[in-house]
């Protein structure tokens, strides 16, 4: 039995409160990773869970590993982060030219203010151990993180890990700086997903594969994201929910996946409202058009980014021996105390990875 911290590669990637071992890399001298509104890993520093240390995620383009044309244009977008498939969106006879493909955009594209990833074939296929091999040989010092599709155990993740350290070690990495994005697309990984989100300190995301799930437990329909007529909830609120419930537990993001009718963006946004109401952290967009409705969605608003910053400003005084060290205050109408805080601070980082600034500024009574 394979530990839920199985890992050889813990290095860099300690969660907030982890004890430092001293033959392991401390958080602040994790490798500096590109992308957009990353919030760093600070050890020590008392920042809300989550919020405190992972990068902004709200559109994650699908990018096919095939598709020279698309490899290029994906790098102009203005998505958070781009994933390179190796996986569906490639046909099997394409597999080998795709890994070459991907190899070469990571290297020599610009995917500046982007998280780069690439998804990876599942490991029940042929392909998985050389996607991994050939893409973080030939590409591993420009990758942020490899995605495992159709997840079903820790052990496939731990799997991953050992692997990602030995090619580390191998090419002189630094080891644990590549990231495992692990997505859930059927019933054995979502009753598994709380031992998958703790199976290795790379996780930094769980994903919901929508189209394979509904596949995988016979769901009577097939329009990925709609909600169906005979059943009179969300079909997949228990589904998301649970793989909240595991990200949060493990400090991890939650990403919602694909909504498949591209020409629908009013769909899509609706999806997308769905899983952000939820604290879904950000999803999956196919195509251009998808872009900005789901950076808007899975951003705080204006209003709600300034007032968390309020809020953070106003408790910090109010605490503080100037401001009374009051635990419980008024702030306009609204009482704030520590668990407000905590809120806030969840928007307030939201919002800064997001790149908003605030229009507002906390000003201490006289
Ligand atoms: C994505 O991979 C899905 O199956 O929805
Ligand atoms: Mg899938």
């Amino acid at each position: 039995m394979i530990s839920t911290r199985a890992s050889s590669a813990v290095a860099g990637r300690k969660r907030q409160g982890e004890a430092t071992r001293s033959d392991e890399t401390t958080c602040s001298e994790v490798a500096p990773r590109q992308g957009r509104g990353v919030v760093s890993r600070q050890c020590g520093e008392e920042f809300g869970g989550i919020m405190g240390t992972l990068r902004s995620r709200r559109s994650c383009l699908a990018v096919p590993g095939s598709n020279v044309k698309m490899l290029a244009k994906a790098q102009g977008l203005p998505a958070d982060q781009v994933f390179l498939d190796l996986e569906d969106a490639v046909a099997p006879l394409a597999k080998p030219d795709a890994r070459k493909n991907v190899v070469a955009a990571l290297n020599e594209g610009d995917w500046a203010g982007k998280t780069r990833v690439v998804r990876v074939n599942d490991l029940t296929t042929k392909w998985t151990l050389h996607d991994v091999v050939e893409v973080v040989e030939g590409a591993g010092q420009n990758l942020d993180c490899v995605m495992l599709p159709k997840v079903q155990s820790a052990e496939q993740v731990a799997w991953l890990d050992m692997t990602l350290a030995m090619l580390e070690k191998t090419l002189g990495l630094p080891v644990g700086g590549i990231g495992i994005e692990a997505q859930i697309e059927n019933a054995r990984g979502l009753v598994n997903v709380d031992a998958i989100a703790a199976a290795s300190p790379r996780i930094e995301t769980i994903i919901f594969g929508p189209a394979d799930f509904m596949a995988s437990i016979n769901m009577r329909s097939l329009t990925v994201g709609a909600l169906h007529p005979d059943y009179p909830g969300d079909p997949y609120h228990y589904i998301l929910m649970r793989i909240l419930m595991a990200a949060r537990t493990n400090d991890l993001q939650a990403i919602d996946g694909p909504y498949l009718q591209i020409r629908d963006v009013d769909g899509f946004r609706e999806v997308a409202k769905r899983s952000a109401a939820l604290g879904f952290d950000g999803k999956w967009v196919l195509h251009p058009g998808q872009i900005e409705a789901a950076n808007e969605v899975y951003s705080p608003s204006q209003a709600d980014y300034d007032r968390a910053e309020l809020i953070l400003d106003a408790y910090e005084y109010y605490t503080s021996e100037a401001g009374g060290k009051l635990g419980a205050v008024m702030l306009g109408d609204e009482m704030i105390d520590e668990a407000s805080r905590k809120m806030a601070l969840v928007i307030a980082a939201r919002g800064r990875a997001a790149g908003l600034t605030r229009t507002s500024r906390f000003t201490p009574p006289e």
